[in-house]
């Protein structure tokens, strides 16, 4: 098919249009095919980009389980690592935290973002979903309808989708947030005075788990891709570009910053990709305009440190999707309507989390010895104490999403939504 004739094949009206092919945007398309919704995605790049982009790496327990629910582990399970533990390293020594000994058997899954990516892109192409690239100019209109529309131009012709509903998955520069008035949105934000340079190397795995190193000359991070290949991140200056960072000294700082008194280095790689990544905390609430609702980086941002932006943006549309179904199987829109405030909750959780990490791991200043001994004294806790031991594992695997196995102690909130979210499955097996 040409790219016209693609173009050409897209309907003019569907239920729910979405806007951005990430992660939200397509498993939130492939959520509704299961349930029956149709949905148009919107995506302003090309398919090879969208696959190629190298960012998250870590999955909760709940997101495995859900993509694995949905037909869409197979992969995952066979190329993925499942890490049942983590390292903190600080006065140079690296302490494990058992995350499945501390949690009843949940781990994390090591699985790059872009993978995950492709094979949403195969489910989706695979059943002939409507998902349209390199998409430009996107519009969204009369979201306080119960027709609001997407205006877009795609092979330099300007198109029109009308939607039931619009989603809003375009990240965090994403057209959607935007369209909101200032006045109906608050925006809560932090940005931090550091950012993360970031690398992958052609070498062997240099631990068996991710190992988060705290020092005096910043932060930095171990973790892993694949057999040959791994990930290690530094704290950097957010203005720093990758040409700042010659080899020499991305090894010298990690020597400096990852040395251990048993003597642990790295063996050198060949460094293939370099870049450097930005810092922040941000919200906007409410989450939910009329017949518009955002999702993923699209309503929240978290700094990478605690791992949590990808699985964030799963846990959204995992509600969003069975609130949307529940909507076309009953006629009700209760689920819908709460789908804001439970989703916030678990994003609150997540900054509050992201932003503690964040916060006892790097360096903030240079003149601020009493921070460091903080720091420290936090750490040693966070070690020393069964009970924080077991809350840094418990919110590192993530909690489990509503509806599923496991979910003790829920918010009457989320108490509420997984009745709701029950009752659109019971529907959907009786059809
Ligand atoms: P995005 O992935 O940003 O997708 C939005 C899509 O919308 C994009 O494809 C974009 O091209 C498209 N778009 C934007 N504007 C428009 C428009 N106007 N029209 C049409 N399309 C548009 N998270 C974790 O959970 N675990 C981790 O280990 C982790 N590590 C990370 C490491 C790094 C270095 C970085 C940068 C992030 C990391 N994250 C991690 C965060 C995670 O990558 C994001 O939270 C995740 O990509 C959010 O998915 P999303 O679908 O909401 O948004
Ligand atoms: C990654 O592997 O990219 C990664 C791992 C853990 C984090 C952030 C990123 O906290």
């Amino acid at each position: 098919m040409t790219a016209e004739e693609h173009v050409a094949a897209v309907p003019r009206r569907t239920q729910v249009g979405i806007v951005g092919a990430g992660p939200a945007g397509l498993l939130l398309s492939h959520l509704l095919h299961l349930s029956g919704v149709d949905s148009v995605v919107l995506e302003s790049r090309s398919r090879a980009e969208i696959e190629a982009t190298l960012r998250a790496g870590v999955l909760e327990q709940g997101t495995v389980d859900l993509l694995r629910e949905c037909g869409l582990g197979e992969r995952m399970m066979r190329e993925g690592f499942i890490h049942q533990g983590i390292e903190l390293l600080f006065d140079g020594r690296r302490h494990r935290v058992d995350l499945a000994a501390l949690t009843g058997g949940r781990a994390i899954t090591i699985y790059p973002q872009h993978e995950v990516i492709r094979d949403l892109v195969r489910a989706r192409v695979d059943v002939g979903g409507h998902l349209l690239f390199e998409v430009r100019n996107v519009d969204v209109l009369d979201f306080d309808t119960t027709h609001p529309k997407l205006r877009y131009e795609s092979c330099g012709r300007s198109q029109e989708l009308i939607c039931e509903y619009v989603a809003g998955c375009d990240g965090f520069h994403g057209v959607c947030r935007e369209s909101v008035a200032a006045a109906a949105k608050t925006e809560y934000a932090r940005s931090y005075p550091f950012g993360w340079f970031g690398i992958l190397v052609r070498a062997a795995p240099y631990a068996k788990e991710l190992v988060y190193a705290h020092h005096d000359r910043g932060f930095s991070l171990v973790s892993t891709r694949s057999a040959t290949v791994q990930r290690l991140y530094l704290q950097c200056d957010p203005t720093d570009r990758a040409d700042d960072w010659p080899d020499e000294r991305i090894w010298a700082e990690l020597d400096a910053r990852l040395s251990t008194r048993d003597g642990w280095t790295l063996p050198r790689g060949e460094i293939f990709q370099k870049g450097v990544i930005a810092m922040r905390s941000f919200v906007v609430e409410p989450m939910s305009y009329g017949t518009l609702h955002l999702a993923g980086d699209a309503a929240h941002i978290v700094p990478p440190t605690g791992a949590k932006g990808l699985n964030l943006a799963v846990a959204d549309v995992h509600l969003l999707a069975a609130a949307l179904a529940e909507r076309y199987t009953t006629g009700k829109d209760d689920a819908l309507d709460c789908y804001s405030a439970v989703a916030l909750e678990r994003v609150w959780a997540a900054e509050h989390f992201s932003w503690w990490m964040t916060a006892m791991l790097h360096r903030f200043s240079d003149d601020d010895p009493f921070g460091r001994r903080m720091q420290l004294a936090q750490l040693r806790r966070a070690i020393g104490s069964a009970a924080l031991q077991t809350a840094l594992a418990e919110q590192y695997v993530g909690a489990p999403l509503p509806g599923r196995a496991g979910h003790q102690n829920m918010s009457p909130l989320r108490q509420r939504y997984r009745t709701l979210v029950d009752r659109a499955d019971s529907h959907a097996d009786s059809l």
